[in-house]
């Protein structure tokens, strides 16, 4: 039997946060350290739950798939699904539920709503199994083992330089930019830390006057996309450009979280008949891309799908041989319950300049960067 310890810097660390409030946590609350989680081991060939959210962007897509192909190529029984669009939060609940009483005994998460999976992800721990949030931290429970995911904050300060690298190269005048402010989804606990690691770059520019936030709009509760769904944000934006760019107001650029949302937007942009703005993005979705190759969409992110899928996946083997699991951060991920112990990816800053250099090892996407080179 072996356990994970925790660090004692890790533990010095968690509780220098905790006494001052400090930030670098990326979650709700100032908890102490994490709990410890035992690796016990299981019989190998065992079935491993996989519960996706609805497919709001093609990264959940891709995963599902490999996923799939992944766990059963390592040996065990795969049981992927997905919540549908129109009762995703219960759903879900159900879906891994099922799980459990299917004997699943590891639970990978995307949740829909971090917050409201505590009673299955408990359900999950009580009957022992392991639990892994994938991609998205589940909030205000114990019951969560491990965390995976790219370093969201880190996406949202290369989000936040990449904006203010765009204006320099494309707005065509002199600081001050007139710029809006988009964030994700509030059920999505990735959307504040996104948010957080843009403001942390932006902010500063705001207040010299570098920037001009021109609707006022600057809260993350202003800023939110209900569902990330596209057709949510392309609403804000025409109501933003209604009231606050008449005339000849330029918009010059604008924050957007990721891919689907900057597609809408600069899709609102273009149909009031104004120049497309600066826009950020995540994900690398096919059509972003194109778009990025073709001058418009400014730039994106990649998170290879891939590479996070395989990290959960040797998680579940490490799980499986009761070894220790691998993980790189103790003390970002606060939960509201306990400190998340974390294996987070580096991602990556994708414009129309580095693209190919960015993808060469994502074939599909490379394709598409070389077709217009
Ligand atoms: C993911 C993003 C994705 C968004 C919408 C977030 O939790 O990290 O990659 O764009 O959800 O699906």
């Amino acid at each position: 039997m072996k356990k994970i310890i925790v660090t004692a810097t890790a533990l010095v660390a968690a509780s220098a946060f905790a006494l001052t409030g400090c930030s670098g946590e990326r979650g709700g609350g100032d908890t102490g350290a994490g709990t410890e989680t035992e690796t016990t081991g299981f019989e190998a060939g065992s079935t491993i739950g996989v519960a996706l959210p609805d497919k709001t962007s093609e990264n959940w897509v891709l995963a599902g798939q490999l996923f799939t192909d992944g766990l059963e190529e390592a040996g065990f029984k795969a049981d992927v699904q997905y919540a549908p669009a129109s009762n995703t939060v219960a759903e879900q609940q159900n879906q891994i539920q099922a799980m459990v009483t299917g004997g699943a005994k590891v639970i990978i998460i995307g949740a829909k709503d971090g917050k409201q999976l505590a009673t299955q992800v408990q359900a999950a721990k009580d009957s022992g199994a392991y639990v892994i949030a994938y991609d998205r931290l589940i909030e205000n429970t114990e019951a969560v083992d491990y965390y995976v995911a790219f370093d969201n904050f880190k996406v949202g300060q290369l989000q936040g330089q990449a904006l203010l690298d765009g204006l320099a190269e494309r707005a065509g005048h002199e600081a001050p930019y007139n710029i809006e402010l988009f964030s994700g989804s509030p059920d999505d606990a990735n959307s504040a830390v996104f948010f957080d690691g843009a403001m942390e770059v932006l902010q500063p520019k705001i207040e010299d006057g570098t920037l001009n936030v021109v609707s006022g709009q600057t809260e993350i509760a202003q800023t939110a996309t209900e569902g990330w769904l596209a057709e949510n944000a392309q609403n804000r934006m025409d109501t933003i450009l209604t009231g606050s760019y008449g005339g000849d107001t330029a918009l010059d650029g604008v924050l957007s979280p990721n891919d689907t949302l900057a597609r809408a937007i600069i899709t609102s942009v273009q149909q009031a008949g104004k120049t497309v703005p600066v826009v950020t993005g995540q994900d690398s979705e096919v059509e972003s891309v194109k778009s990025i190759m073709e001058g418009i969409q400014y730039s994106t992110i990649n998170k290879d799908t891939a590479l996070l899928v395989e990290q959960a996946i040797k998680m579940v083997g490490q799980l499986q041989k009761g070894e220790d699991v691998d993980v790189n951060d103790t003390e970002s991920y606060d939960n509201g319950k306990k400190i998340v112990d974390s294996y987070l990816l580096e991602p990556l800053i994708v414009t129309k300049e580095n693209a190919a250099e960015a993808y060469a090892n994502v074939p599909s996407l490379l394709e598409i960067v070389k077709s217009y080179q």
